[in-house]
């Protein structure tokens, strides 16, 4: 299994909405998927259209207990596409696991038992904490949404840093998979600006693929699907599709340039 974590220590920039959506392309051309919601707001799980209600193991299971991620997913109404959701004893795990010993390996250790998945995507919560570094320790690679706005460069210089000390501390393997331009808006120039910016420092690590800004694709999420199930012929969803086909092409995993 190819495991995928989709992080981005700034908040709002389309991690969830890249996670569901590259997954359900995934699944869509026959790839067994699994999503990790890894995030204690829950957006993922939500998002696919399972109810807190309906969740009963979690991804705070396979954290704190160790259970096993064959115990912990649910099916999606997605063919092909599971779930590890998130509950809100999440936002507990990341004190709880400080006293941890092998507090950062925790999710690597139950991700390597196959569960017949093809690849695993994590949607990782807004932080550079131990949720985030168990994703980035578990990964074979990192998948960067970037909203295009002023301060984007800066939070990904930190981002950036942080997956080498990841590189170097827990996870020599992993490697960079791209980084997805998100909300793109063409009328607006500093969103050109930012963007131009971001392909000039980090040449073919972005994808050519960008994600507009697109109400469909915040709309989906409130109907449980998927955009590309809610409305698989809007601009969000078909630069979605062409996301997971250029991404297909990045795999296995480029590393990080020396
Ligand atoms: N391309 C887009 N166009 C319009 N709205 C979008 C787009 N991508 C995401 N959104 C919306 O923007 C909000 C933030 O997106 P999303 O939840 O995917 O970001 P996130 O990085 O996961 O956020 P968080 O850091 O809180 O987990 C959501 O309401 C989502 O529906
Ligand atoms: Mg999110």
């Amino acid at each position: 299994m190819i495991t995928v974590a989709v992080a981005n220590q700034k908040g709002g920039v389309g991690k969830t909405t890249t996670a569901i959506n590259i997954a359900t392309a995934l699944a869509a051309t026959g790839w067994k998927s699994l999503l990790i919601d890894l995030d204690p707001q829950g957006n993922c799980s939500t998002g696919i259209g399972i109810s807190s209600g309906e969740r009963e193991r979690s991804s705070y299971d396979l954290l704190i207990d160790q259970a096993s991620v064959a115990d912990c997913l649910m099916p999606t109404r997605i063919p092909g596409l599971d779930i590890v959701p998130a509950t809100v004893d999440l936002s507990g795990a990341e004190v709880e696991l400080v006293s941890v010993e092998d507090r950062t390996h925790r999710l690597r250790k139950v991700l390597t038992a196959d569960t017949g998945h093809d690849i695993c995507l994590i949607d990782c919560p807004p932080s550079l904490g131990l949720l985030t570094l168990n994703a980035l320790t578990a990964a074979d690679s990192i998948l960067v949404p970037l909203q295009c706005e002023f301060f984007a460069l800066e939070g990904l210089s930190q981002l950036l840093q942080t997956v080498e000390r990841v590189q170097e501390r827990f996870n020599p393997d992993l490697g960079i998979l791209g980084i997805v331009l998100t909300m793109y808006d063409r009328r607006n120039r500093l969103t050109d600006q930012v963007a131009d910016d971001v392909r000039s420092c980090l040449r073919d690590l972005v994808f050519e693929s960008v994600i507009p800004r697109n109400v469909r694709l915040s709309e989906a999420p409130s109907h449980g699907l998927p955009a590309l199930i809610y409305d698989h012929a809007c601009p969000g969803s078909q630069a979605y599709m062409k996301l997971a086909r250029e991404l297909i092409g990045r795999l296995p995993e480029r590393r990080i340039a020396a």
